[in-house]
């Protein structure tokens, strides 16, 4: 696999290595990036992170058609990618979020979208193979009724106070699956990105994005995403204190092509570069 001076370029950044709220990024081309999706904007493909985390439980319990799974949090970054991909893997989901998120997830796939602030829904008299809490707030204990016999807890977190520990302690030597935080299995990035660019181009994944902020004001950003309050991600425009020439009439930012890597080389000392890295501009990256 090679790319191409010009290539423009989607994905995350490798493990351990530092992260991309820069101009530039130079990584090795195996690492987690892919073309971008057909007809996807920059600020538009800065989505694998939360998408990353949401995929992993759901492909670890081949989660699919004729399962019913509760999301709680469906309105987050990891919440709203794992409303769009467990839909889309088939199955039936029930949203839990805030009023004023009804309609986005509905939007995003789910079948049934329940207020969390107006009903109690641990109440609501049904089960799910699949509770999936993608915010770490809340109590296990309360979820237990919504699992069928067999069915699954997943977490995006330890929970209050790291209360899913001794559960996932006791779930893992009890060998019954049923308390996890799934993390995604190490080196899967790359396959991870290729699989969200087929999902977006085949119009089964999409960019929630909450707010977008030039990289002078990463700060406020930073304080935005802290509130807990974002929905989907939070988008910092890397490019556009210098690219302002691309901002378009209705407000959406026309990321210009990224530049030819071999002029983003020559930036940066060669000496230090080896061969299989590539650097590439970035013009956009996610707080989320
Ligand atoms: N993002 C990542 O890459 C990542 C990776 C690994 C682990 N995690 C962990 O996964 C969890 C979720 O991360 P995230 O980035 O997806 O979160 P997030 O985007 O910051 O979640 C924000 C959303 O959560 C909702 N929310 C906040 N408090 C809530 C509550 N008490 N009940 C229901 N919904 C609530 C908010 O909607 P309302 O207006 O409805 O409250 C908001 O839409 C966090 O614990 C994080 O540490 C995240």
């Amino acid at each position: 696999m090679s790319f191409r001076p010009g290539d423009r370029v989607f994905g995350m950044c490798p493990s351990r290595s530092n992260g991309a709220h820069a101009e530039y990024v130079c990584i090795p081309e195996r690492a987690p990036i892919a073309i971008m999706p057909a007809n996807t904007h920059f600020d538009e493909a800065v989505v694998c992170e939360g998408a990353f985390y949401a995929n992993s439980g759901l492909r670890k319990f081949h989660v699919g058609r004729g399962h019913k799974i509760l999301i709680y949090g469906a309105s987050g970054a990891i919440g709203s990618a794992a409303v769009q991909l467990a839909k889309a893997y088939g199955a039936e989901v029930t949203a839990v979020v805030a009023t004023q998120h009804l309609e986005l997830v509905k939007s995003l796939g789910a079948a049934r979208a329940i207020d969390y602030t107006a009903e109690d829904f641990t109440r609501i008299g049904e089960t799910f193979d699949f509770v999936f809490e993608a915010v770490g707030k809340t109590s296990f204990f309360g979820y237990r009724r919504l699992l069928k016999p067999k069915g699954t807890f997943m977490a995006t977190d330890v929970g209050p106070w790291g209360q899913y520990l001794p559960l996932i302690l006791w779930s893992s030597i009890a060998r019954n699956n049923r308390v996890l935080v799934p993390l995604p299995p190490r080196g899967s990035g790359h396959a991870f990105v290729e699989f969200l660019r087929a999902r977006m181009e085949a119009g089964q994944f999409r960019a929630v994005v909450d707010r977008r902020y030039p990289l002078d004001a990463i700060a406020d950003a930073y304080r935005y995403v802290e509130t807990g309050k974002k929905v989907g991600i939070v988008v910092i425009d890397v490019a556009a204190a210098d690219e302002s020439a691309h901002v378009a009439q209705e407000g959406r930012i026309l990321c210009k092509p990224t530049r030819d890597a071999s002029d983003v080389g020559n930036r940066r000392n060669p000496s230090k570069a080896s061969q299989s890295e590539t650097c590439f501009p970035l013009l956009g990256a996610s707080a989320q």
